[in-house]
Formats: structure tokens, C-alpha cells, sequence
């Protein structure tokens, strides 16, 4: 990819805090250092715990910077900003809204709800599949549908930046697969977003090779980077993407990088005799 990699800056950054019960400085990432560049979509899966999510709360502004630096756009993230949208593993619709209004939530909030706003999200309620759910309750709406509303809900924004800790983990397995597909579909059809750059977390390493442009491996914590992947699979990409011995390598590589990061040394199960070896 020849994007420049610099509209997000992760360098020699720090994020902890002063832990009262165990009277220490608690650190979730040390020395975390990466560049993403616009429209690119970065998956990162490391070892449970390791500060995956602390370092995306901090992305969104919520945790502040320890030491080194964390830019988006060339300016230091210093707070949550409407640039920025998160989406989490819960959906956490407000139950007495209809899809609709779930979705437009954003946008009123940030008194952009005019026409333009109004057919923006009349755009994303096709695009996510739920046209002729407009006026449904949250109650009614399947795991995977929440799923889609709470997905449209964080791109009717349009942010700079789409933020999504495990956003599929809650759903079963066919319904993930399914939500995958559609994501990739939505992201390359969403051509009204003004930025399309993703930073998604993730424990499945399939997941993360199917959706991602890169996948960066975590180290147990506190997080540094272990190894950045490039996932250079044609898009778009299908059902039939995870079943080509490309896609079997790259998982198998990146699975026993983080297998390696768990219990050090070990191997992962080698599918592939090709794939590269276990750093
Ligand atoms: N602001 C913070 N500064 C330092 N440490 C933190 C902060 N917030 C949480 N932690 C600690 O950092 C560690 C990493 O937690 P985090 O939830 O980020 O891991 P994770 O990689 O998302 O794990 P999982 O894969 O299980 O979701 C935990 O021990 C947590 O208590
Ligand atoms: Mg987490």
C-alpha cells in the first residue's frame, strides 16, 4: 500500500495509572509504537489482558497518555472529540428509541440532524440491511441486527476514525461470519464517509486477516508491538477469501505469533508447511 502512514501516530507510548489497591503504577502499554495511514483498516489481537482495550479508550480519549506520543491528524489526542467514534462488543442501544432514532443519536447530538443528516442515515439503514426496521424497538431486534444499528449508529458521523473493541465477540458464530462480510461490504461501499480509518480489536485471528489491511500483534502485557502483518489479500474480499492457502498462511503466522506471546516457544498447529516460521 503507498498511503502515507502517518494520520495516525502511536510512538514510544505509555498508558498507566496510579493502582491504589496494589499502591504501584499500573502500565497496560509500554513502548507501543505504529503509524496508520488514511482509509486503512488495522486489526490488532494479542494475549488476554494485555491492554488492547485500554490503548482504544485511549485512542477515543478516555484514558490519558502516560509518556510518548498519540496523534491523530498531527494534533495530540487530548479528549474525546467527534472525530472519533467507538463501537463496543455490546451494542448498548437506548431501548426506548426505534432503530432510526438510535441511529440518528449522533448526529442530534452533534446538531447535525438536517436534511443532509436525515438522508445520511437513511443511506446507512439500507447499507447495514435493516431497511423496513425503521420503526423497530431495540427489544425486538435480533443480537446481529443491535449489532448493524450500533455499527450505523458510529458511521453516521462520519468519523475520522471508526474505533470497534471485539465488536462481534456477542454474536454466534454463523451470525460473526455473516457481520464480517457485511462489514467489509459496507466499508468498501460507504463511499459518503469522509474517512474510512479503522483501528479494530479483536481475539479472532481469522477475523482480524479477513477484514484487515494490516494486523498488529500485541506482546502480553504491558502491550508493545510484536510484529506488524501485512494482509496483502485482494478485496473485495468473500467467504471464499478465508478458504485460499494465502489466508490459511497468514493465519497460521499470525496465530502462532500470538500463541508465542502466551506461552513462549510454542508453536501453533502448522497447517501449512509453507507458512513462515514462528518468530
Ligand atoms: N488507564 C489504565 N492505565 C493502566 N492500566 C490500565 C488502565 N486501564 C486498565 N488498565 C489495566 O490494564 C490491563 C489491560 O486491560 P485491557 O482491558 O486493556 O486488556 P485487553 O487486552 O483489552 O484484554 P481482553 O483481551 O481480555 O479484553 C488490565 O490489567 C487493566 O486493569
Ligand atoms: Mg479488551
Amino acid at each position: 500500500m503507498n498511503l502515507p502512514r502517518r494520520k495516525l501516530v502511536v510512538e514510544d507510548l505509555t498508558l498507566g495509572h496510579w493502582s491504589r489497591r496494589s499502591e504501584s503504577f499500573s502500565v497496560a502499554c509500554d513502548g507501543l509504537g505504529f503509524d496508520v495511514a488514511e482509509n486503512e483498516f488495522v486489526a490488532i489481537v494479542g494475549p488476554s489482558g494485555c491492554g488492547k482495550t485500554t490503548f482504544l479508550t485511549a485512542l477515543a480519549g478516555l484514558v490519558p497518555v502516560s509518556s510518548g506520543r498519540l496523534e491523530l491528524n498531527g494534533k495530540q489526542i487530548e479528549g474525546p472529540a467527534p472525530d472519533r467514534s467507538l463501537v463496543f462488543q455490546q451494542a448498548s442501544l437506548f431501548p426506548w428509541r426505534n432503530v432510526v432514532a438510535n441511529i440518528e443519536f449522533g448526529l442530534k447530538a452533534q446538531k447535525r440532524l438536517d436534511a443532509h443528516g436525515r438522508a445520511r442515515v437513511a443511506e446507512l439503514v439500507e447499507l447495514v440491511g435493516l431497511a423496513g426496521k425503521e420503526d423497530t424497538y431495540p427489544r425486538e431486534l435480533s443480537g446481529g441486527m443491535s449489532q448493524r444499528v450500533n455499527l450505523a449508529r458510529a458511521l453516521a458521523t462520519d468519523p475520522d476514525l471508526l474505533l470497534l473493541d471485539e465488536p462481534f465477540s456477542a454474536l454466534d458464530a454463523q451470525t460473526r461470519e455473516l457481520m464480517q462480510e457485511e462489514l467489509t461490504r459496507i466499508w468498501q461501499a460507504d463511499s459518503a464517509g469522509s474517512g474510512k480509518t479503522a483501528v479494530f480489536v479483536t481475539h479472532d485471528v481469522p477475523e482480524a486477516v479477513f477484514l484487515a489491511d494490516r494486523v498488529a500483534v500485541f506482546s502480553s502485557g504491558p502491550a508493545h508491538l510484536v510484529e506488524m502483518v501485512d494482509i496483502d489479500l485482494p478485496r473485495p474480499r468473500s467467504r471464499e477469501t478465508k478458504k485460499s492457502p494465502e489466508f490459511q498462511s497468514l493465519h497460521d503466522y499470525i496465530l502462532g505469533l500470538v500463541m508465542n506471546q502466551i506461552q513462549p516457544g510454542r508453536r501453533a498447529i502448522d497447517h501449512d508447511s509453507n507458512a513462515p516460521a514462528v518468530g
